[in-house]
């Protein structure tokens, strides 16, 4: 789909980018031809995945550390200055998440969802934004997620954090843009992985996989090579322009939620036959009259 140098000498930092969906793109980033910066807490995670990487021959940095730390994060920006020169790019993908219901959220659970989403998003963000407005040139892409707009109920703290990181998206699309640092983000729906499916799947319900399948118009899951397309673009010249815009990827599942008669997809061909032609009868009556 795309020319192999098209990230070709950019820097790309990516949060959370040792597993899931932040490798996945890392990976493609890299065949790419990007420089990556991989960072996440668990150290052991983040080699593993770069050792992988660099048997591909794609040049990657681990940076180990916390996203709700802001020192962890200043040394991130400084050891990705230090080796590859300047920072081209950040995806924020590092996220935390677990389903409850909000009545029994703790002070400290609903606050470990907040601080890595939205604090995590906005550290990374103002510490490397400030590189990037030395530089003149920036390129800030988040993951959300669908409910981000629509609320979600049982995952009320990630609801509220990714809705503040879409807002901050969009609000600094404008306020940076004059620095020539442009912000998007990306809306998937569920792309099964082990994080994602491990805290949000509810264990012993065990039709639920299959009914969210079934409530997406496109009856799967999405896939990752359809989410790297999609970052892949974004992070390229070839999408210079846009600025400010969230992409979902979903398969049509968040609209089919909000559409007043999207139950009727569930009708068989042979009862729309049948109502079209008592339709008729009922039209021939009326003329009769
Ligand atoms: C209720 C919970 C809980 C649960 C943790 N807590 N899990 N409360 N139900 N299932 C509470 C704890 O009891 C504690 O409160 C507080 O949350 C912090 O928990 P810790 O384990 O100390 O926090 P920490 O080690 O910082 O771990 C953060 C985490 C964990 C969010 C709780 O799950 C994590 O590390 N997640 C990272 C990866 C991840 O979540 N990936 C999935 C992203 S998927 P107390 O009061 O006891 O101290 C995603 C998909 C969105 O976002 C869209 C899908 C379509
Ligand atoms: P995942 O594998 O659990 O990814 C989360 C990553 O964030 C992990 O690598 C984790 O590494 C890192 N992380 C978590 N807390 C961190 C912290 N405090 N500091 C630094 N890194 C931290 O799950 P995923 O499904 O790939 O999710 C990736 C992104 O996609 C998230 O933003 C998620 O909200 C979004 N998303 C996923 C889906 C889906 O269906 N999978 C749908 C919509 C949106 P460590 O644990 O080692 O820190």
């Amino acid at each position: 789909m795309f020319n192999d140098n098209l990230l070709e000498n950019k820097t790309i930092i990516i949060t959370g980018g040792g597993t899931g969906l932040g490798k996945s793109m890392a990976r493609r980033f890299g065949e790419l031809g990007a420089n990556l910066v991989i960072s996440g807490r668990r150290n052991e995670v983040l080699e593993e995945t770069a050792n992988e990487f660099s048997q591909s021959g794609i040049n990657v940095l681990t940076c180990p550390g916390d996203v709700r730390k802001i020192e962890d994060v200043e040394l991130m920006s400084k050891q990705t200055i230090d080796k590859f020169g300047k920072i081209d790019a950040l995806l924020n993908n590092a996220a935390g998440n677990f389903i409850s219901p909000t009545e029994m959220l703790s002070q400290n659970a609903f606050k470990a969802v907040i601080d890595i989403v939205l604090m995590g998003t906005w550290n990374c963000t103002s510490v490397i934004g400030k590189e990037m407005i030395k530089n003149k040139s920036g390129n800030i892409l988040s993951i959300v997620t669908t409910y981000a707009w629509t609320g979600s109920p049982f995952v009320v703290p990630s609801a509220a954090a990714k809705a503040g990181v879409l807002a901050m998206t969009r609000s600094l699309a404008v306020e940076w843009g004059r620095h020539n640092i442009r912000f998007n983000a990306i809306a998937p729906g569920p792309f099964p992985t082990k994080g994602a499916w491990s805290r949000l799947m509810p264990p012993g319900f065990d039709d639920f996989e299959d009914n969210m399948k079934n409530k997406i118009p496109m009856k799967r899951f999405g896939e990752r090579h359809e989410l790297e397309n999609l970052a892949s673009y974004l992070m390229s010249d070839g999408s210079a322009y846009i600025n400010g815009e969230v992409i979902t990827i979903d398969g049509g599942e968040w609209l089919a939620g909000a559409g007043e008669f999207s139950d009727l997809t569930k009708l068989p061909e042979s009862m729309w036959k049948a109502m079209a032609e008592r339709r008729k009868k009922e039209v021939n009556v009326k003329f009769k009259k």
